[in-house]
């Protein structure tokens, strides 16, 4: 099984759950009974006599038991979500004609926040792709859905009163093929965008699977697609949207207009989420633009390092008054994180520590453990081969807590997130490859228990795998890519994991000169 379930203990022999089981279930578990059906091959008509669902408040909330005896299977929860976990477990025992063991099998998460991001702007995934994504994610006991729903490169979520945004900034007339050092071009227009309809449905699909969708919308920076669509938000720049990777220096001004385009963005976005966390970004905002600008004198600035530390303090306050709190890069840690922010802790391992210590809660995604666009090994046959190498069992090693921290540090540490960065991914196919199985791996590390055994991890994944070809997964083969997975016309840039350290180093000198204390506003 994959997540490693905490205890197991089995007797002997297996109960036949068969055509003819029944399933009983305890009030307020119908939905859990109904996803159970959709994913197993059995009818389970209501009943007594095969399968029960109860709900046992001595389990942890999203923990279960799962008992099975000669005469049926309990599988008995602490609230819905630790039912429904319990029938992912299920679901993979009963896989290819499996039956349950006599025994039983008690488990729980390790943590709270087990997330995985999905870049939906880079490359554009219509809705019945990221419904299929997130119930890859809940089969694998994962909550927490990221959506970076908009970047340079695309902007996708329809803003009333902002029509632009969609008609202009969701498409880009082509597309950078392979890492920006060899400069190529598809020459395809490439875009999309979600309706409010369309992403209240993937919440409530989401939310069916106990799966939290935390959106985030990325300012001041990574902003341009808007910028395109409404140039008198920039700086002075007009031009289209994005059409190659890294970073764009056209950010967004401070003007009121600028201002309450953010608000009218952040709360149509808490009109749809019910998040209480809300992404804002605020990643890699580089400042060229405001070197000058006459928005720091009008907003008494001293200059332009303090301009997206004012910036997110108007953002996290007009977010307070809708009752929800930042979630941000780690980069907010020296631009202006409220006390009440959620970090996610990328830029290497050192900001899960520094935001921890500082008394933040984070979220761990350090890059060089948790990028799933970073190449999966270096055979020539991989596609677009960018960041450092990051296998299997480099995922299958990662803690989300660092080695150096009191309890109380780590007790900041809400979990982790693998992150689906999807500018070489130009299919859900490609994000599946890129995918998993490295997810099942990250999967134990924020389910399973801190010990690590990869033998034995790889024992359990290989009839893991038999169940994801059922699915139609087209995860990466263990033993390598197939021909038809190369990029040939999308080449790399990979890069060593020294050469990445000593980068990340640099990139991360602000958190070195603040560590002691972190600018808080
Ligand atoms: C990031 O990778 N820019 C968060």
């Amino acid at each position: 099984m994959i997540p490693r379930p905490t205890s197991e203990q089995f007797t002997g022999g297996s109960f036949a759950l068969g055509p003819g089981a029944r399933l009983a279930f305890d009030e307020g578990l119908g939905a859990v009974a109904d996803r159970l059906r959709d994913a197993i091959s059995l009818p389970l008509p209501p009943g007594d006599g095969g399968l029960r669902l109860a709900i046992d408040r001595s389990q942890p909330p999203e923990g279960y038991a799962l008992s099975t005896a000669p005469h049926g299977v309990v599988l008995a929860g602490g609230s819905p979500a630790g039912v429904f976990y319990g029938a992912q477990t299920l679901r993979q025992l009963l896989f290819d004609g499996g039956e349950p063991p006599l025994g039983r099998i008690v488990d729980a998460p390790r943590f709270r926040w087990r997330g995985v991001m999905l870049d939906v702007a880079r490359h554009f995934m219509p809705v019945p792709d990221v419904l299929r994504f997130i119930d890859l994610a809940a089969f694998h006991k994962l909550n927490v859905l990221h959506l970076h729903l908009t970047d340079d490169q695309g902007w996708r979520i329809e803003v009333p009163g902002w029509e632009r945004l969609t008609e202009v900034g969701a498409w880009r007339s082509s597309t950078m093929l392979g890492a920006r050092v060899h400069a190529r071009y598809d020459g395809q227009p490439h875009g999309g965008y979600y309706t409010a309809d369309d992403l209240r449905r993937i919440v409530a699909y989401a939310a069916e699977r106990f799966v939290t969708v935390v959106p985030e919308v990325d300012m001041p920076g990574h902003l341009q697609a808007a910028v395109a669509a409404y140039p008198e938000l920039g700086n002075g720049w007009s031009g289209p949207v994005r059409q190659s990777w890294g970073i764009s220096t056209h950010v967004l001004n401070m003007s009121d207009r600028a201002l309450s385009f953010c608000r009218d963005v952040l709360a149509h976005v808490c009109s749809i989420f019910p998040s209480e966390l809300i992404g804002i970004g605020g990643d890699e905002c580089p400042v060229d633009e405001w070197v000058g600008s006459p928005d720091l004198a009008r907003l008494g600035l001293a200059g332009p390092s303090d301009v997206q530390p004012w910036f997110t303090a108007r953002m996290a306050s007009f977010l307070a008054s809708l009752g929800r709190r930042v979630y941000g890069w780690d980069e907010l840690l020296t631009r202006g994180a409220p006390p009440s922010a959620v970090i996610a802790a990328w830029r290497g391992p050192l900001p899960t520590t520094v935001a921890a210590r500082a008394g933040y809660d984070v979220v761990a995604c350090p890059d060089i453990s948790c990028y799933l666009d970073y190449r999966q090994s270096d055979d020539p046959g991989e596609p677009t081969p960018v960041g450092t190498l990051l296998t299997l069992a480099d995922v299958y090693a990662f803690d989300p807590i660092p080695p150096d921290l009191t309890a109380t540090e780590a007790a900041h540490i809400q979990g982790a997130q693998a992150n689906v960065w999807t500018e070489h991914m130009e299919s859900p196919r490609r994000v599946d490859y890129m995918t998993y199985p490295r997810l099942c791996a990250f999967a134990e590390a924020v389910w399973s228990g801190p010990e690590r055994d990869y033998p034995a991890f790889l024992e359990r994944l290989e009839p893991h795998l038999r169940h994801l070809d059922t699915l139609g997964v087209n995860y990466r083969p263990l033993s390598g890519p197939r021909p038809g997975d190369a990029r040939p016309g999308a080449p790399g840039n990979p890069r060593t994991l020294p050469d990445r350290l000593a980068e990340l180093d640099e990139m991360t000198a602000d958190l070195r000169l603040h560590q002691i204390r972190v600018r808080q506003i």
